[in-house]
């Protein structure tokens, strides 16, 4: 989704932008802008296409002697929704009084009533006239009519802003120039992220924290209706009764070197490569002190006869895989829903459901809404999140948080890796509590759990047979993945990152159902990756495989069957063979081999990893 980056300070703001841009570029995008507020007031430029064309364009601006440059600026990646991707629609947008200079993420839903008021006023010479197509477009011309055309209040940013913030009905975070105050810069921000960046040199705003890890580590994350209004050496902060409210900064624990590609072609592989280290800080984040273990210690597990989960993407299929773990070890229902159904499907929970959402940015828009439903219920709300500061972490009842870092590739990897293993130390904790394990019996579970980051090591180390496996796949035009009890669920992972980062048209089946319909997509060379890790349903997902071979099918085996020997593998069958461990924490090995391999088939396809067509990191609106 969009991405928002703003300074005012000492230096020149267009190459801080310019950065704080690429780092954002993960979020999705295709157009980007950038205003400064220059010698001659509002200088600004906007692109269609990647950030390189913009670049492109600053750089014919300095050859022709015109560089673009000033202490306070405002930038921009737009993800469309209201209008086509084009330089016009790009924000930021300036209202045509050329006073108010906005970036916007997010969606203003009665952006055609403001559109309508505003332009009807053309008729009596005091309206605007709409260069663009989008909603966005409206905040700036709004927030221009307060501005300039009211009696009460007008030439008062503060108060515009507030207008501007009851008047718009949506999702927003803004940043906000305006003509008259050459020296401040204003956020605002409901239900979209926005932080603040402090530093001796100059202060920031960024929809994320990667976009301003280069300069700081010293940020407020700004909540739902407060303002803040920024300049170089303060930050003063309102809400919107325009009182002043006190605030104060956290510090990211996140490196620099996070957010950089460290040697690796892609942020996707050095952030599959991280996996090891990922799981132990996240196992440890429970079994050391801090505030994962002590929401693992005074959670009250039995208060609750039912757990549902909710999550959007990946998150969602580690919500499913959890389901099995949760529902093996601890006895407890545990449904599973997508976010963006659980919110309007009116679900059957009360104060004895626990409603865990999974999300690794903690802004999803349609997870965000599935933790209100399930507030609005009366239902405990426990949120599993990579963000600190974000809007799940911090309005659910408990928070666990990935200790993944900040993860740049729009397809998860490591996230979701994390994820998995809090869910199953979750359901561990919770079994113990239940009296269904004993201390002893956790106690050999959390060592098989600290036991997997070696194993994941063991694969990461060997991963020339999947890239060269991978590097036969390149022309499929549909690849099927399947799997019986907790395989399935990783096959929907496994699946998902494949048609995510290649194009390949990709789905997955329980076994079980092959023959109810999926069968007769299989001919002559199609190729169904088969995951086996359960050894008691060795024979039935065998079988499975042995009935795509014979209608001419290849099978990529990937999982530890003992069974399986050189004798196994044919022409048709490949076998990629991972460490022991239990069936339940399987998946966290199988998901690894899963990645990797579409992570090869799209390297193979020369694809642009990071950034897939038509996809964003965060989806922030509905
Ligand atoms: C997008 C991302 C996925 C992610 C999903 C949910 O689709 O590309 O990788 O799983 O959103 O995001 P969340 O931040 O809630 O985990």
């Amino acid at each position: 989704m969009c991405g928002i980056i703003g300074y005012i300070g000492k230096e020149d703001a267009v190459p801080i932008i310019i950065d704080g841009l690429k780092k954002l570029e993960y979020r999705g995008y295709d157009s980007a802008g950038i205003a400064i507020y220059g010698q001659n007031g509002f200088d600004v430029v906007k692109q269609k296409g990647r950030l390189a064309a913009l670049e492109e364009r600053l750089s014919s601006r300095q050859l022709e002697n015109n560089p673009l440059s000033g202490h306070l600026g405002i930038g921009h990646t737009r993800w469309a929704t209201h209008g086509e991707p084009s330089d016009i629609n790009s924000h930021p947008h300036v209202g045509s009084r050329n006073k108010i200079a906005v970036v916007h993420n997010g969606i203003i839903e009665n952006y055609r009533q403001l559109k309508e008021r505003l332009e009807y006023s053309v008729q009596n010479s005091e309206g605007v006239t709409f260069a663009s197509q989008t909603d966005s477009e409206v905040i700036a011309q709004l927030a221009e009519h307060y501005y300039c055309m009211d009696n009460v209040n007008a030439g008062d940013l503060i108060d515009t802003v507030i207008r501007v913030s009851n008047a718009v009905e949506g999702s927003y975070a803004l940043g906000i120039m305006c003509i008259d105050e050459p020296d401040v810069l204003i956020a605002v921000k409901k239900d979209n992220p926005l932080i603040i960046g402090v530093s001796d040199s100059g202060n920031f705003i960024a929809s994320d924290v990667p976009a301003v890890l280069k300069y700081t580590k010293e940020v407020y994350y700004l909540n739902d209706k407060e303002i803040a209004v920024i300049r170089s050496g303060s930050v003063q902060f309102f809400n919107m009764d325009k009182e002043p409210l006190h605030k104060t900064t956290e510090t990211v624990t996140w490196s620099m070197d996070s957010a950089e590609k460290g040697g690796y072609p892609h942020f996707m592989l050095k952030e599959i490569m991280e996996q090891p280290k990922v799981l132990r800080d996240t196992i440890q984040s429970v079994l050391g002190e801090g505030a994962n273990k002590n929401v693992f210690d005074n959670i009250c597990v039995s208060r609750f006869k039912k757990i549902a989960i909710a999550a959007c993407g990946s998150a969602y299929n580690a919500g499913v895989t959890a389901k099995y773990v949760f529902e093996k070890l601890c006895r407890l229902s545990v449904e599973t829903d997508l976010a963006s159904e659980f919110r309007y499907k009116d679900p059957i929970i009360d104060n004895k459901t626990l409603v865990i959402l999974v999300s690794q940015s903690g802004e999803t828009a349609d997870t965000i809404a599935a933790m209100r439903e399930a507030k609005s219920k009366g239902a405990a709300t426990l949120s599993i999140v990579n963000v600190l500061g974000s809007t799940i972490a911090k309005e659910a009842d408990y928070c666990l948080f990935t200790a993944a870092g900040p993860e740049i590739a729009v397809a998860t990897t490591k996230a979701f890796s994390a994820q998995l293993v809090l869910l199953y130390m979750l359901a561990i904790r919770f079994a113990h509590k239940l009296g269904l394990l004993t201390e002893y019996d956790e106690q050999e579970l959390f060592v098989e759990i600290a036991a997997l980051p070696y194993k994941v090591s063991a694969i990461l180390e060997q991963t020339d047979a999947i890239q060269k496996y991978a590097s036969t796949c390149v022309g499929y035009k549909s690849i099927f993945f399947i799997g019986r009890n907790i395989d399935y669920a990783i096959a929907l992972e496994g699946s998902l990152k494949l048609k995510e980062i290649s194009y390949i048209h990709s789905e997955a089946y329980a076994g079980g159902e092959l023959k109810h319909g999926t069968i007769s997509l299989v001919e002559e060379n199609t190729l169904v990756v088969t995951i086996s890790n359960c050894a008691s349903l060795f024979g039935k997902i065998m079988s499975n495989a042995q009935q795509v071979i014979s209608r001419g099918a290849k099978v990529l085996l990937i999982g530890n069957c003992s069974e399986i020997d050189d004798d196994t593998e044919t022409e048709k069958l490949y076998y990629i063979s991972l460490p022991h461990v239990s069936d339940i924490f399987s998946p966290s090995l199988s998901v690894v081999v899963l990645q990797l391999f579409s992570y090869y088939v799209a390297a193979n396809k020369g694809l642009d990893i990071d950034k897939p067509r038509n996809l964003a990191k965060s989806v922030t609106v509905e």
